[in-house]
Parts: C-alpha cells; sequence; structure tokens
C-alpha cells in the first residue's frame, strides 16, 4: 500500500510542480484608433508579468513565459527599468494628437540601473552592445560621446520600494540615423511567448507594415506592484508596435478599413499562452458626417473614464471570434468598418501643447537651434524640456534665449553640461513655465567643428542627423490624449513625453572627392606622358632614306647588313 502512494506520489510530482512553476502572466492586445484627420493608428501590446522583483531575477533564475534573453541580461546588468524603442517616419502631433508613447525617427534607448550595480559605465556598455545583437541595431555605436544622464526629464515609469530612485543611474542616448527595417521586426517577434505563428502577433506582416505612414516598436522593462500594498514588485515586460495606416480604401463606393486590409493577412490561431487577447476599437467620436458601422458587432462595449475624460470602445475577444468561426466552419477571422458615406477630411486643430524644433543661420560656421513650444490652453503649464546636441556643435550657453510671445522670461531651472570633444554630448536641461496661450520661443547658437576626416559619416556631404529634443510634461487636458482601456486603473496623472522632429546639419566637409580627382589627373598625365616618353628613350632618331630601288628580300638583307 505505502509503495502504491510512493509511487503514486512520484508520478504526480512533475505535474505539481509544474503547475506551480507557471507564474507569469502574458496577455496581448490591439487598440484600434481613427484619428482625427481619417488615418488609422493601430497599437499591439504585449505584456508578460514575472511575479518576481526585478533585483532578485539573477537568483531564481526560473522563467516561464518571460523572455529568457531579456531576464538573463537584466540579472546580468543589474538594470532597474529599460526602455528601448526604434522608430521610422514621423508622427504627425499636430493633426494625429498623442500618442500612447511617442517615438522618434531612428533608435532611442533609455536605461535605469540599480543602485547598487557596481559599474554603472560597463553596464551601459554591455547594454548596448547586447541590443545591438538581439535586435540587430547598429546600438553598439553608442558610445559616452552620445551619452547623457538627464536630471528632471525621464522620471522612472516603475516603481521603486527600497531602491530610491537616484538620476545618476539613468542613462539616455539616441541614434537619428538608424533605420528600421525587417531584420529588426523578426528578432523582436521571437521574444514573444507564441513567436508570430499565433495570436495577435500573426498579423505582423512585415510588407505591410513597413508600407504604413508611420511604424514604431519598442520594448520595456519596468516594476510594477504586485499587490494593492505594494509592498511587493513585479516585473513587467510590454513590447510594443504602432502603425499608422492611411486607410479608407475604397470598397463598393464607399470607403472602408479592415483588418485583412492592414495587414494582408487574417488571424487564423489564437496563442494559447494568452491569458486575455482582446481587440479594442476606440469609438468615441461621433463624428456624424464619418459615421461607420463595425462588423462583426461587437460583443461588448467598454466606457472608461480617464481622470473625467470619457471614452467608449468596442470590445472583442479573439479567443472566443475564433472559437466562434471554427463551429460555423468560417475561416477568415477579420473586424472591418463600413463608411455611410464618402469620407470627408476636416480641418484639424492641434493638441494644447506642441514643439517643433529646426535649424537657423547659413552657411557651415555658425548656426543655431530654435525650438517653439505652443501652448493653447488657458492656463499656464510647467514643462520639462531635453535637448542633447552632438559634440561637434558647440553650444555657446550665454546666447541661449527664451522668449514667450516676445517677452523674455526665466526658467524654473537650468541646468547645462558643456559637451567635450570626442568624450561628451552638450546637454541642456530647461524647466519652464509656459504662459497661457503663448508661443515660447528656445534658441541658442552653435559653431561647427572640423572632424577629423575619419569621423565623417558616409555621404559626409548629405550632413549629420542631431536627435529629438524631449518635451515632459503633466496635461491638465486629456482631450488630444490616446487612452488605453487597460491603462485607466492608474490613479497618478499621466506623463506625457513628445518629441520634436530630428534636426539635419551640414557641417564643413573635406572635398572627399580630391584623392579620386587626384589619381584620375596623375593617371592620364602618366599615361599621356608615358607613351611619346618610352617612345623618345629608347628609339633612335634617323631620317628615313627613301629607297628607290627594288624592295625584294635580297636588296633588304643586303641593306641591314651595309647598315650595321
Ligand atoms: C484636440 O482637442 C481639441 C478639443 O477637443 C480638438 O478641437 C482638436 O481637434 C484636437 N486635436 C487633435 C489633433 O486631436
Ligand atoms: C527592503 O529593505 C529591507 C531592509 O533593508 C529588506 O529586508 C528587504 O528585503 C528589501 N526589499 C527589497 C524588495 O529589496
Ligand atoms: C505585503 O502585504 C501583504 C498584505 O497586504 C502581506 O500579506 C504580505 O506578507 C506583505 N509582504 C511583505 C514582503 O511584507
Ligand atoms: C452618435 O450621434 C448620433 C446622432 O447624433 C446618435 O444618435 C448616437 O446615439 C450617437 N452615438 C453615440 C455612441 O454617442
Ligand atoms: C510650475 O512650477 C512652479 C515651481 O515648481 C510652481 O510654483 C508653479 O505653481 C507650477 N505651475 C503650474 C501651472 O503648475
Amino acid at each position: 500500500m505505502t509503495l502504491i502512494y510512493f509511487l503514486t506520489f512520484i508520478v504526480l510530482l512533475p505535474c505539481v510542480h509544474l503547475d506551480e512553476a507557471v507564474k507569469d502572466d502574458y496577455s496581448e492586445s490591439l487598440l484600434i484608433k481613427p484619428l482625427p484627420d481619417g488615418m488609422i493608428y493601430n497599437h499591439f501590446q504585449f505584456k508578460t508579468i514575472l511575479h518576481q522583483d526585478i533585483e532578485y531575477l539573477h537568483l531564481e533564475n526560473h522563467f516561464d513565459r518571460f523572455p529568457l534573453a531579456i531576464g538573463n541580461f537584466i540579472s546580468k546588468n543589474l538594470i532597474k527599468e529599460l526602455t528601448f524603442s526604434l522608430g521610422r517616419g514621423h508622427w504627425k502631433l499636430n493633426t494625429w494628437g498623442y500618442p500612447l508613447r511617442y517615438q522618434p525617427n531612428g533608435a532611442e534607448l533609455w536605461v535605469t540601473l540599480q543602485n547598487f550595480n557596481p559599474n554603472p559605465w560597463k553596464s551601459w556598455k554591455d547594454i548596448t552592445s547586447t541590443l545591438s545583437g538581439l535586435f540587430c541595431a547598429s546600438l553598439n555605436f553608442i558610445d559616452k560621446a552620445a551619452t547623457t544622464k538627464p536630471k528632471f526629464s525621464l522620471k522612472p515609469d516603475g516603481i521603486f520600494i527600497n531602491d530610491s530612485y537616484r538620476p545618476d543611474n539613468v542613462f539616455y542616448a539616441s541614434l537619428a540615423h538608424e533605420a528600421v527595417c525587417t531584420e529588426n521586426l523578426t528578432p523582436w517577434k521571437k521574444l514573444l511567448p507564441c513567436f508570430s505563428k499565433a495570436g495577435l502577433a500573426s498579423l505582423l506582416n512585415a510588407v505591410q507594415i513597413f508600407n504604413s505612414n508611420y511604424f514604431a516598436l519598442s520594448l520595456d522593462v519596468k516594476s510594477i506592484c504586485r499587490n494593492p500594498s505594494c509592498n511587493e514588485t513585479s516585473t513587467e515586460i510590454t513590447q510594443s508596435v504602432q502603425v499608422v495606416f492611411n486607410p479608407p480604401a475604397m470598397f463598393e463606393g464607399k470607403h472602408r478599413w479592415s483588418i485583412v486590409k492592414f495587414f494582408g493577412t487574417s488571424l487564423k490561431e489564437e496563442c494559447k499562452l494568452a491569458s486575455s487577447s482582446k481587440i479594442y476599437v476606440e469609438t468615441t467620436v461621433n463624428d456624424t458626417d464619418n459615421s461607420y458601422n463595425l462588423s462583426p458587432l461587437p460583443e461588448t462595449s467598454i466606457e472608461s473614464d480617464f481622470q473625467g475624460e470619457k471614452r467608449r470602445f468596442a470590445v472583442y475577444d479573439v479567443k472566443k471570434m475564433i472559437e466562434h468561426n471554427r463551429n460555423n466552419n468560417v475561416n477568415k477571422f477579420n473586424i472591418y468598418s463600413m463608411y455611410q458615406k464618402e469620407y470627408i477630411y476636416k480641418k484639424v486643430n492641434p493638441p494644447y501643447i506642441t514643439a517643433h524644433r529646426y535649424i537657423t543661420g547659413y552657411g557651415v560656421y555658425l548656426g543655431g537651434i530654435t525650438c517653439r513650444i505652443t501652448n493653447s490652453l488657458t492656463k499656464a503649464q510647467n514643462v520639462t524640456y531635453l535637448d542633447v546636441i552632438p559634440w561637434y556643435l558647440r553650444i555657446y550657453i550665454h546666447t541661449l534665449s527664451i522668449t514667450s510671445n516676445n517677452v523674455e522670461i526665466k526658467p524654473s531651472k537650468l541646468y547645462h553640461k558643456p559637451g567635450k570633444d570626442r568624450a561628451q554630448p552638450h546637454h541642456i536641461e530647461i524647466i519652464l513655465e509656459l504662459p497661457p496661450l503663448s508661443d515660447t520661443i528656445i534658441t541658442y547658437d552653435f559653431e561647427r567643428a572640423f572632424l577629423k576626416w575619419t569621423e565623417f559619416p558616409p555621404d559626409a556631404n548629405h550632413g549629420v542627423y542631431v536627435g529629438a529634443a524631449t518635451l515632459t510634461f503633466q496635461p491638465t487636458n486629456f482631450q488630444n490624449l490616446t487612452i488605453h482601456p487597460e491603462h485607466t486603473e492608474s490613479l497618478d496623472p499621466p506623463t506625457i513625453k513628445i518629441k520634436t522632429e530630428n534636426l539635419l546639419v551640414s557641417l564643413p566637409t573635406p572635398d572627399f572627392s580630391m584623392p579620386y580627382n587626384v589619381i584620375c589627373l596623375v593617371s592620364t598625365v602618366i599615361t599621356l606622358a608615358f607613351g611619346p616618353i618610352h617612345n623618345l628613350t629608347t628609339k633612335r632618331a634617323r631620317i628615313a632614306i627613301q629607297s628607290k630601288e627594288g624592295s625584294n628580300l635580297k636588296d633588304r638583307i643586303f641593306k641591314f647588313f651595309k647598315r650595321s
């Protein structure tokens, strides 16, 4: 009898152990939002939560759905928070409003290390190298000359319990010229528990996505509260993709958009590892001119109240829909909208706070950078401005001027760390209060440095890119915000980060075609000179004797011997 019990125990042991081991939670969602100018914003979110403190990942190295590559990478480099993004295209702030996550063109990396990290700079170097290997991006070009430690701008998103937040452990860098392509998307998809084989990720078809108006992918790691009392934390990894399509394609004389049209494929299988898999379509805007019907009809719709801002969403449960289709032998999963009338494009007002930055001046010696921040609220608004300028544009901080509606204003805080050649970029951070209904202009001048000839990028005459400036603020008005129906539980007011445009600056370049010209010219001269000179030096000059004698063989041989 004891033996039987023992055997049963032995047989059941692995099952029990497996059940206990399932600690991670994975969920996915897609938010579809029609933008004010008729474009359609798609935001995919894949979230994995590991119920373990990020600090203790190295002790209990057991991952279930959490990507192993990222888990090892976090524990090895003692990371507390990480934000990595790659973007392609420009988010049109003035007509699209604020996205869930603002990503400029190129790559951006922002890391907060744990306080007891013994060697932060070495970790930072390892992080950039590892990420560049993981995502096939050239992040290994991030060196000390491209890295800053922002003071006020980048506040952590996650929870800090014991590990109090120290700005000294924050590292930030961006590469504005980094191009995003399929080779970055494929490794990114491999981090998901169902890869791109099943679930919402199977919609991420590279051909369609890279044909969009805007595309960005990101990876965020942070600590979140594990329970309401928040005395313990869990580690959350969020992978997101943002795509903007220009939809209203014609269908039977009417505009319409559909998931199959956007992504060129339909959902065939659900991801069985996902605890929830939902598609939300925002239906808040009741535009009678451009009203549309959704098909199939959503099972439920939810209304979210975000800080007093009400939004409505149609909710589709992917698992149920696929099951329903399977039972009814329908093999095409699709959600589409049919507009009742022809689409009417309307004028859209820009959001209440916008920022645009541009280069001023001419020539390749002196220049200036101007950032124009508009506040169209009738209230004052505090904003933080962060600008990181490469060392080869030498900023003159005494030329910094901040005017609002042509009146000089004083910033509440100003931080400036001058650049050092080949070692450190210029770092400017300004906290200022924008007056109501104002146009604030921040300008400073710079001098272009001479680079060594090996330091120029390929195609030096194209110029160099300067990464976007960041404007951070806590909004008081949520009208132009994109709200995710799953994020509404957060109680603290959100922080909005917007980015200005990347700048393209031309530098004084040497004439790189000169060596080529010299080689061509020298070769030509040598070739032209060689023939005649060789002839002159190797042949004897003599007067040709015109002989009238017979030219038979005998005469010629006779002549030859007579000559020598
Ligand atoms: C921002 O909100 C205002 C007020 O609702 C609206 O008039 C404007 O069109 C919105 N702009 C964008 C870009 O969403
Ligand atoms: C927080 O600090 C206390 C005492 O210093 C320690 O016992 C506890 O393990 C720490 N918790 C975390 C999550 O680090
Ligand atoms: C956290 O708080 C819960 C009650 O809210 C308690 O049961 C648990 O023991 C606490 N954990 C720690 C590590 O203090
Ligand atoms: C949209 O507007 C129409 C007509 O103005 C109204 O009948 C309908 O109930 C509105 N829909 C919502 C969801 O508010
Ligand atoms: C902006 O910040 C300053 C100083 O921190 C504060 O006195 C002021 O009230 C803030 N203004 C707004 C509109 O929040």
